[in-house]
């Protein structure tokens, strides 16, 4: 029985982290300051808690300056539009990062608008949606762009190849779609209604699984030599209620593979090198000019 490769998520984003250091190191030479990454979290949702405590002990260890902005779960609207203007309009904050989910009575969308595109280092606004979907995008969103970064090491080229995205996300499905196009792939997104998943995934050389379902994607859905890459992160109770964190892939039934994500380590930490990246791209634009 052959074994895929496992692509390495942890190093690769290791070595992201360690580049975007050294550049972080010149930056602050060259300008007098830090990068700086403004997260501001609304509400104390736990999964979020846990995303963000992440973001800024990787920010502090890549010589990144993070600030916090802590909300109630009962903060107006107003409010958070007050401090996103704020943020905005501080030339000392290089990127802005608004945790999702947001609290039901706000609209993420119209707080992702208020959020200066210059600074919108997620890649969620609609000035920074509409440049990825010309190929003109300064600011990319991390997850997908990790995703791609990871292609990178197992496949080249990527040109046409044949890439099924199972999800449609804002987050991750349409914007790694849109990525992966660009690289000429032919893509296909599926969604939760699409027919016959199973016979379109295997007809894939590439399968970036980002439904949010565990072990949706069964090894029979994957054709000898396809890449794999489970964009999946949900929290099962574990044996003894320990937690565990299962993909969207049947990680045990892809020997056939040529390469396969583990989950954890994985996308999740290219999310994070990426967003690290984001910041001091955002930096270097605001002060080039
Ligand atoms: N919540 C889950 N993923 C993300 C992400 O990539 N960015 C933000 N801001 N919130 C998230």
């Amino acid at each position: 029985m052959t074994v895929p490769k496992l692509i390495d998520g942890k190093r690769i984003a290791s070595e992201l982290c360690d580049r975007v250091a050294g550049d972080a190191d010149t930056f602050r030479q060259q300008y007098g300051l830090q990068p700086t990454l403004a997260v501001v979290l609304v509400g104390a949702d736990p999964a979020s808690e846990i995303y963000v405590r992440q973001k800024v002990i990787q920010c502090r260890k890549a010589g990144i300056r993070s600030t916090q902005h802590r909300l109630s779960e009962l903060t107006p609207e107003a409010a958070l539009f007050k401090l996103i203007g704020a943020l905005n309009g501080d030339p000392t904050v290089h990127g802005i990062l608004v945790q999702l989910p947001l609290p039901v009575h706000i609209d993420a969308a119209r707080v992702l608008d208020a959020i200066d595109p210059a600074k919108d280092v997620d890649g969620f606004h609609p000035v920074n949606v509409g440049r990825l979907s010309t190929g003109t995008a300064a600011l990319v969103p991390c997850t997908p762009l990790g995703c791609m970064l990871l292609l990178d090491t197992v496949i080249d080229p990527l040109r046409g190849k044949h890439a099924v995205v199972i999800g449609k996300s804002n987050i991750v499905g349409k914007p790694v779609a849109l990525l992966l196009l660009e690289r000429e792939c032919t893509v296909t997104v599926t969604h939760i209604a699409t027919q016959g998943l199973p016979g379109i995934a295997r007809n894939a050389d590439i399968v970036i699984a980002a439904a949010g379902a565990p072990r949706l994607v069964r090894g029979d859905w994957i054709k000898p030599g396809a890449v794999v890459i489970d964009v999946g992160i949900t929290r099962v109770p574990g044996i003894g209620g320990k937690a565990s964190i299962v993909g969207d892939c049947a990680a045990d039934e892809m020997e056939h593979a040529a390469a396969v994500t583990p989950v954890p380590g994985g996308v999740g930490p290219m999310t994070i090198a990426c967003l690290l990246a984001n910041t001091l791209k955002a930096a270097r634009n605001l002060h080039h000019g």
